[in-house]
């Protein structure tokens, strides 16, 4: 499917016909989740038990901010735990949920929620196509509207969901990606 592989390569938000054969092939259980974009080279996903980042945990000015180790669950939810090797936050097995169709607002989150979803929030369906990370919509499709926000903090960025309607400056399209960047520098450094 040379026409996907482009889309996802430059990163454009799309709609994808669902297919369960490719779903199999993501991860199932202790991954990590990076962000790809125009100057994003696979920033791993971070978490002050709230809010869900996009970089250097190390650089947040939180206690309680540590790197992300996923879990599919029930329905593809995705369930988060800290890597807690540098420090040891509060928080653990939180549920990785996006902003509905309902919702204005657009950074993605975690909730100590054990329910299907939160109001204005969809917390299942998650799948993956490849190692590219997708949620389904109620119609079956899947999309992919990451983006990332440049933070206050250097090397920070939020993670958000579904650009319409946020004028921010600085949006970088991003992927979303279970594969950690590699660390040769003369490797392909477009994905
Ligand atoms: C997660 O993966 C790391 C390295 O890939 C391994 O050291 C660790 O034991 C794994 N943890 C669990 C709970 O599977
Ligand atoms: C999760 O629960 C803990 C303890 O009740 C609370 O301190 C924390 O703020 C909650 N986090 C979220 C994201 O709701
Ligand atoms: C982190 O720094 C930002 C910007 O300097 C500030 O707005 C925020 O309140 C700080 N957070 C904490 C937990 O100190
Ligand atoms: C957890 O973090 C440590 C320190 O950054 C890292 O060496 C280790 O590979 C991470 N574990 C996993 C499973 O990602
Ligand atoms: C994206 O946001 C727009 C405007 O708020 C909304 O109409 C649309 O339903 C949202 N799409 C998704 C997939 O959340
Ligand atoms: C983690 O959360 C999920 C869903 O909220 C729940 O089903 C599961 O039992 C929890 N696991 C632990 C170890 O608390
Ligand atoms: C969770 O939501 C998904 C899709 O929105 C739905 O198919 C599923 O039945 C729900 N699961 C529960 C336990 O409510």
């Amino acid at each position: 499917m040379p026409a996907l592989k482009s889309l996802l390569l430059i990163g454009l938000p799309m709609a994808l016909a669902a297919s369960p054969a490719v779903m199999r092939r993501g991860p199932t259980s202790n991954f990590s989740l990076y962000a790809y974009g125009d100057g994003i080279g696979g920033a791993q996903v971070f978490t002050t038990g709230d809010g869900a980042f996009v970089g250097s945990a190390s650089s947040s000015n939180s206690t309680e901010a540590a790197p992300v180790l996923f879990d599919v669950g029930t329905d593809n939810a995705l369930l988060g735990s800290p890597n807690a090797t540098e420090t040891t936050p509060s928080w653990s097995n939180l549920t990785f949920n996006v902003p509905d169709t309902t919702s204005s607002g657009h950074q993605v989150s975690f909730s100590n929620s054990t329910t299907n979803s939160t109001t204005g929030r969809s917390a299942s369906g998650f799948v993956f196509y490849g190692q590219y990370l997708f949620h389904q919509n109620t119609g079956g499709n899947l999309q992919s509207m990451w983006y990332a926000l440049p933070s206050d903090q250097d090397g920070v960025w939020t993670l958000n969901w579904n650009s319409t309607g946020d004028d921010t400056d600085g949006q970088v399209i991003v992927t979303l990606r279970a594969v950690a960047p590699s660390t040769d520098a003369s490797s392909d450094t477009t994905s």
